[in-house]
């Protein structure tokens, strides 16, 4: 399954590079012989970036005007960056919607040069599953949050450009793994011994491990694959929130009990968070946005398509995700 010989001597333009999945793309991008170029911001946490390998440049997506430098020398795009948190609709649009429109305007001004983009979507942009179903790459588009809606805008504009760049687009659901820190939250919970249940129980989702995303990015860049596309990338399987908990506790043997949270509560915890927030500048940990994502029975796609034409296997189920994600936390006295 490797097929990444394209990348070997290359040079790829990481956007978001210091993110969760970013960083870890560069790591990979690095050990697969390519040049790596690092598109941060000024005030951009670098602590999971190796700098000394890493050209880094500061931009940062949300001014009108920025420009994206090297772009002469570049091969290959990941357009990792994006806001999954902000305190208004018009925040979200302007990074992960209105500064596509910008970035590849100019890739479109080297557009022989570069041989592949993978644009970084959402599950988010297709909108929640009906319960024991699976949305696929033909259903129609119906995002039901500001985040949804953004992505959905960005994944749009990339793909209105792919007549003259090549263009793959991925939308996954939930990845996890080492260096995140919302899932992280979940288990820490069941580390306390909590497994939460907001509403009614046999909620699902899909998921990914960090490592299988990335290799699935890594070969969603190949000049040889089919461009103007976008694919769900997931582990294959549906998960119940349940199980999920259950599979934590056994890893770090820990009795399980559940906490059970009526979904009124929602709604005012949103509020007062909402209301904390606005009198600082960063966007609430919980508000009402979130609260719609939490309250869909299931939020769960096919892969078939992306396994199928790139012939893509994921590596990592959920016990063996998990069991690399616990022991890095426990590693990192994240707990
Ligand atoms: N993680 C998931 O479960 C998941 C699922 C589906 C899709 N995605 C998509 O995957 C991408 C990466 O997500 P992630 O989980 O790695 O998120 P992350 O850790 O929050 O990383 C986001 C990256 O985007 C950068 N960014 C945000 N606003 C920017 C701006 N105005 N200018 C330049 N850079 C900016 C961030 O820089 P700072 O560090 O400076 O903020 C960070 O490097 C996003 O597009 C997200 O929508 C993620």
């Amino acid at each position: 399954m490797n097929g990444l010989s394209h990348l070997n001597g290359a040079t790829a333009l990481v956007t978001g590079a210091n993110g969760f999945i970013g960083s870890h793309l560069v790591d990979q991008l690095l050990d697969s012989g390519c040049t790596v170029h690092g598109l941060v911001r000024q005030s951009s946490d670098l602590k999971w970036l190796d700098a000394s390998r890493v050209h880094l440049h500061r931009v940062d997506l949300a001014q009108a005007d920025f420009q994206i430098p090297a772009l002469e020398d570049i091969d290959y795009i990941f357009h990792c960056a994006g806001l999954t948190k902000a305190k208004s609709r018009s925040g979200y649009f302007k990074v992960n919607a209105t500064a596509c429109s910008n970035l590849y305007e100019q890739c479109q001004k080297r557009a022989g040069r570069i041989k592949g983009i993978v644009h970084l979507s959402s599950l988010a942009a297709t909108g929640p599953s009906p319960q024991g179903g699976l949305v696929d790459e033909t259903t129609p588009c119906r995002p039901v949050t500001f985040y949804g809606q953004s992505k959905l805008a960005g994944e749009e504009i990339a793909l209105r450009f792919s007549d003259s760049l090549p263009v793959t687009v991925l939308r996954p659901p939930v990845v996890y793994g080492p260096r995140e820190e919302n899932f992280f939250t979940f288990i820490k919970g069941v580390h306390k011994g909590w497994g939460l249940q907001i509403g009614k129980a046999g909620k699902e989702l899909s998921l990914i491990y960090v490592a299988d995303m990335v290799q699935a990015m890594l070969m969603a860049s190949a000049p040889s694959q089919q461009r103007g596309c976008s694919y769900f990338v997931t582990d294959g399987r549906v998960h119940a929130w349940e199980q999920v908990a259950k599979e934590c506790a056994r890893i770090m043997d820990v009795r399980l009990r559940t906490l059970k949270i009526p979904e009124g509560l929602l709604t005012p915890v949103a509020l007062l968070f909402e209301a904390w927030a606005s009198c600082g500048s960063r966007p609430a940990l919980f508000d009402r946005q979130r609260m719609i994502d939490i309250r869909q029975s299931s939020w769960s796609a096919s892969p078939e398509k992306f396994f199928t034409e790139l012939e893509f296997e994921p590596q990592y189920d959920l016990s063996r995700g998990l069991a690399e994600t616990i022991h890095w936390y426990q590693q990192q006295k994240w707990f």
